[in-house]
């Protein structure tokens, strides 16, 4: 493989608020699990250090789940709250700042992604705006004034627990079909009141929880936004279908606060609509003029839900239509995902020209820390 484009636009820092990065690179928010009783311990924090030891500009932590009975669905999924949960992150964030890196939390809550029974809180059942999974099943009635102003309560306290830990910002999970994507969604969110509506007012639920995480953690205080077209089930979901509806999709949750979209692709050099070559994260950065991070098979020939669906590795391939990309401008930063999962090294050996040392990514790398 040969890499023939300089790589030099992925190094130049970059900074937002109070948070500066090295560099282009952002590790990408993966769920490893590795976290027995929600806790992340040494294991969890040694595989974050050694990306920033080697040149990670920003992690993105793993999901880690805001304090609600329904929000995980895995009892090694890390909590974000808890005395112990969050001494550990603690301790996460000050080992990766000593080596040079930035961190930030991805909050996560499941939403009717949560199978009913399902640890750690198997007597709770799974929410979501109208208590339906994306099949259309009916799991649980629609939530109620009340909790949704927990959740958005629960979201606000995490923001404000990442402020006080030292991490270098917070990212809200909107996307992949979880509880926030949930109420973007019309097949998920039947809701009549103000939660529901158009695929405009359906954003309210993600509006409240930036506001209030805004409010909580002051201006300077970096708030990401990922949201995906996509669901997990089915990937061919859409929430917008052209330029202007997605400029009036992004507008409230500009408004509201977002510092940066990470708009979340399986394969960064998909046009998002007919007749510009824009993807996602191009089209979000024209519209609202913010900083935007892309992401999707970077560096690797196969996407990533191959491997989840049929347990299939990748190959490492050169980032050459990325470069070219990144020196237009379309987007700012580009999060790393598998590469990064299986090769701590990923960043500095893309640095150094090191690419024939680059680790291909397998099903098997998942199950072990690096
Ligand atoms: C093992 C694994 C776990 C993931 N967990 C999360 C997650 O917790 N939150 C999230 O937003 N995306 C998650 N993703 C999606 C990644 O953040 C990323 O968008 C995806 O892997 C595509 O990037 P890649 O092609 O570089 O791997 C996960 C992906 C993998 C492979």
């Amino acid at each position: 493989m040969n890499q023939n484009h300089s790589v030099q636009s992925l190094f130049q820092p970059f900074s937002l608020g109070n948070m500066t990065l090295s560099n282009r690179i952002v590790m990408a928010p993966m769920t490893r699990a590795f976290s027995p009783g929600g806790v992340p311990g040494d294991d969890v924090l040694n595989y974050y250090k050694r990306r920033a030891e080697k040149g990670v500009g920003l992690i993105v932590t793993e999901g880690t789940v805001i304090n609600h009975p329904a929000a995980s669905t895995d009892p090694n999924v890390p909590y974000f709250h808890g005395e112990n949960a969050l001494k550990g992150w603690a301790k996460i964030v000050e080992s990766v700042h000593k080596a040079g890196g930035r961190i930030i939390p991805q909050l996560w809550h499941v939403g009717t992604q949560r199978g009913i029974g399902k640890p750690p809180n198997p007597e709770s059942l799974p929410i979501g705006p109208s208590g339906l999974t994306a099949e259309g099943f009916k799991v649980n009635e629609p939530m109620t004034d009340r909790e949704i102003e927990e959740v958005i309560e629960a979201f606000a306290q995490a923001a404000a627990d990442a402020k006080r830990l030292g991490f270098d910002g917070i990212e809200l999970h909107g996307a992949h079909g979880y509880l926030i994507d949930q109420f973007f969604w019309e097949q998920t969110n039947k809701r009549t009141d103000h939660y529901g509506g158009n695929f405009i007012t359906r954003t309210r639920f993600a509006v409240e929880i930036i506001q209030a995480c805004r409010r909580v953690v002051g201006p300077d205080f970096p708030i990401i936004l990922r949201y995906s077209q996509w669901k997990r089930r089915p990937f061919t979901a859409k929430l917008v279908e052209t330029p202007e509806q997605l400029d009036q999709f992004l507008s409230p949750l500009v408004d509201a606060g977002v510092d940066i979209f990470h708009c979340s692709t399986r394969r960064f050099w998909e046009p998002e609509f007919e007749g510009s070559p824009l993807n996602l994260a191009g089209w979000t950065k024209k519209l609202t003029g913010k900083p935007t991070i892309t992401v999707g098979s970077i560096g690797l020939d196969t996407e990533f839900i191959s491997f989840f669906a049929e347990g299939k590795g990748a190959q490492n391939v050169n980032i050459d239509g990325l470069i070219e990309r990144l020196e237009r401008e379309e987007f700012d930063l580009v999060a790393v995902g598998r590469a990064l999962l299986v090769d701590p090294a990923w960043a500095e050996k893309i640095r150094n020209g090191r690419v024939e040392e680059l680790v291909p990514f397998t099903a098997e790398a998942s199950k072990i820390l690096f």
